[in-house]
């Protein structure tokens, strides 16, 4: 496909088939040495353990285009170690490292046209590990797929930067011990009819409770959740059934050291909203998204306002995607240079 027919001001969060991925087979104990492919269509097993026990996780990471045309990865490294984690919950081999972030690298490269210009969105990167091979029973499988690949993206949630409305789900996403903090398809299966519910009343997405007591704030929908309180708290849900984000990491990381707030992973209870002068959704897709409001129990909680982005939000975002996109200084480690 040509890069001629994408309009980079309208990217949306859609498929493009781009020009090449990333493929690699685990058998017998081992990984191949991985090859690159124009083939978007995988041939596997109809036993495959990731068709129907679910056995496969992925991961998603951009690639940025800078103002002097380089390209900036951020914090591969994170993802690589939380797939690792993934992986080792699901009983699948783990792909080292240093495999993870050149498989990235080498994507990017042959797909380099389709790295939005700078400020324009970013190459969204889907890594993903699934079970394959004959097989019938509940185990793991015989062999695995690693594969990578690339779609030029721009805002997940229609309109960007402008404070959206979330509902509280009554359905859960993950058990208490069960597979919330890995990223694996099994939760995202969990989300779908929410997720379909809560757009069709007209909000962003679901945000999810705590699967035990269905009282405090765990998740919004594909991102976490973050709220700021009057005495420049950042505060985010602390629990074994979410996803550690690496954007939240690196709020929680930035809020502190940049912007002088205290940093708070503990209970959000639902109940206790008042305590918030701005909240937001953040991750690799939603980037920072402002809550507007939250609708539970039939009722709209409005936080900073339903149309403006808060100043705390606002800084937030400025300053991790200035990092991001090289125009802000990056703490060390933080970016990976593609080319
Ligand atoms: N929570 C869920 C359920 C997600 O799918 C994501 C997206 O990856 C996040 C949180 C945010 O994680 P990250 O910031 O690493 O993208
Ligand atoms: C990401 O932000 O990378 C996500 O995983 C969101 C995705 C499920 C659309």
């Amino acid at each position: 496909m040509s890069n001629e027919s994408i309009n980079w001001d309208k990217l949306g969060f859609d498929y493009i088939k781009t020009d090449k991925r990333y493929l690699s087979v685990w058998r017998n104990g081992e990984w191949d040495k991985g090859t690159l492919t124009e083939d978007n269509v995988l041939h596997i097993s109809e036993g495959s353990t990731a068709l129907h026990y679910g056995q496969q996780c992925f991961e998603g990471l951009k690639a940025y285009r800078c103002k002097d045309g380089s390209i900036n990865l951020f914090r591969p490294d994170q993802n690589a170690a939380r797939m690792q984690r993934s992986c080792a919950r699901l009983l699948m081999p783990h792909v080292p490292t240093d495999v993870f972030i050149e498989a990235c690298k080498q994507v990017v490269k042959a797909n380099e046209k389709f790295v939005p210009p700078h400020g324009k969105g970013a190459l969204y990167l889907r890594p993903f590990v699934i079970g394959t091979g004959d097989n019938i029973g509940v185990r793991t499988a015989p062999e695995f797929i690693f594969s990578v690949f690339a779609i030029p993206v721009g805002s997940y949630f229609k309109g960007g930067m402008k404070p959206h409305n979330f509902q509280i789900s009554s359905f859960d996403r993950a058990a208490p011990q069960g597979t919330g903090a890995a990223k694996v398809g099994g939760n995202y299966a969990a989300s779908l009819q929410p997720g379909a519910e809560a757009k069709k009343a007209n909000f962003a997405d679901a945000i999810y409770l705590d699967p035990l007591t269905h009282t405090k704030i765990e998740e919004v929908g594909s991102a976490n959740f973050f709220g700021i309180t009057a005495n420049n708290e950042f505060v985010t849900p602390k629990s074994a059934s979410v996803l550690p984000g690496i954007t939240r990491l690196s709020l929680m990381e930035l809020a502190q050291s940049r912007l002088g707030m205290t940093v708070i992973e503990g209970d959000v209870e639902i109940s206790k909203l008042d305590r918030f002068v701005e909240a937001g959704a953040c991750g690799t897709a939603a980037v920072i998204t402002p809550i507007g409001g939250i609708e539970y129990n039939g009722k709209l909680h409005v936080f900073h306002d339903l149309e403006k982005v808060g100043p705390v939000t606002q800084k937030l975002y400025n300053e991790l995607t200035g990092i991001q996109s090289g125009d802000v200084e990056a703490p060390a480690g933080w970016i990976v240079k593609v080319a």
